[in-house]
């Protein structure tokens, strides 16, 4: 109901809708479109109202729309099933609990605020309402888990050409699937899989994009590393327009469903290809610290199943399947 309302304020952009219009177009009485329209005020949105013309939208907020992020979605698999919270532990919690219970690959889980976000390595991943994308999706992938970093660097591809299309903004990622812009991260990816020896049982991917935090809204000890798509561009001198978040998910799902879509038709390689096109990792320096193992040395090259091949500087190759990876000049190595 409140939704029909602000797309018809939306779609009268700048004019006055008269209460009697809206009344008639819900079949609901004056009375209770008013008390909508309190309600959408109270929400973040402004409002004019005049007794003889009715109601005007002047600002309104960036809101998470389900309608909005599942229209014409038109994909294969991710984005099948969408379920929306308003606030929730972690959807990667919520999309495990649902994977063990049965739910089908593709099923997508959004959340406007998770009030217990995991990051990796057991960090937390702070996600406040209204500001950021923040998703897991389902995949039950006939792969081996020998195979399954390819779906970390798919899900990292897909972010870059995401935020491209739907934000117009120029992203990089730092091996494996850190997203970076401005030498800071803009957006971090979870994957967790529960697997047998030789078989996947499911992997949870969760995405956390930073939209439109200020630098001042990050914790302090993260000020440094992180940053939201907003605050690149105004650090660049101009007003991020951006797109709206829900048009965000909507274009990143189907960027996951089209890079997804390479791994069940036999194409990884050009999921490679894709992640080499974006990444801010090869040809840089690196520090690799594989637990008490570490290493400097310049990112060559990575290999059909996703490892970082890093060139030592006693000529020796190294192949690097996990572990902390840092890249001089992007998130503070230096
Ligand atoms: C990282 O540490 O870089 C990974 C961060 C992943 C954060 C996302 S937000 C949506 C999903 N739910 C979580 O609890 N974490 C992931």
């Amino acid at each position: 109901m409140k939704q029909t309302i602000v797309n018809e304020l939306k779609r009268h952009a700048g004019e006055y809708v008269s209460g009697e219009y809206l009344s008639r177009m819900l079949d609901i009485s004056r009375t209770a479109v008013w008390k909508d329209i309190n309600e959408l005020r109270k929400r973040g949105y402004i409002i004019e109202s005049s007794s003889r013309k009715g109601y005007k939208l002047v600002f309104a907020p960036d809101i998470l729309d389900p309608s909005e992020i599942g229209v014409n979605l038109g994909t294969a698999l991710i984005g099948k099933r969408i379920v929306f919270f308003d606030e929730i532990d972690s959807t990667n919690n919520q999309v495990k609990k649902m994977a063990s219970e049965g739910a089908e690959e593709g099923l997508v889980v959004v959340a406007e605020s998770q009030t217990s976000g995991r990051g990796r390595l057991g960090r937390a991943w702070i996600s406040p309402r209204g500001t950021g994308v923040w998703l897991s999706f389902l995949l039950r992938p006939l792969i081996s888990p020998q195979e399954a970093q390819v779906i970390t660097l798919a899900a990292s591809a897909a972010v870059v050409s995401a935020i491209r299309i739907a934000a117009g903004i120029d992203t990089g990622v730092k091996w494996p699937n850190d997203v970076v812009l401005g030498g800071r991260k803009v957006c971090g990816i979870l994957v967790e899989m529960s697997s047998e020896m030789d078989r996947i049982n499911y992997i949870v991917v969760g995405i956390g994009i930073n939209v439109s935090q200020n630098e001042g809204d990050f914790p302090e000890e993260l000020r440094e590393r992180a940053i939201s798509l907003k605050s690149y561009v105004e650090s660049c001198g101009e007003v991020f327009k951006g797109s709206g978040r829900s048009k965000l998910i909507n274009t990143l799902l189907r960027e996951l469903d089209r890079v997804y879509k390479k791994v069940y038709t036999g194409k990884v390689w050009e999921i490679i290809e894709e992640w080499k096109k974006c990444s801010a990792t090869l040809g840089r320096e690196v520090r690799i610290a594989v637990k008490d193992d570490v290493f400097t040395g310049i990112a060559d090259d990575i290999t059909a199943d996703g490892r970082l091949l890093v060139k030592c500087g006693n000529g020796e190759t190294r192949e690097v399947l996990s572990g902390e990876v840092e890249v001089r000049g992007l998130l503070g190595y230096i």
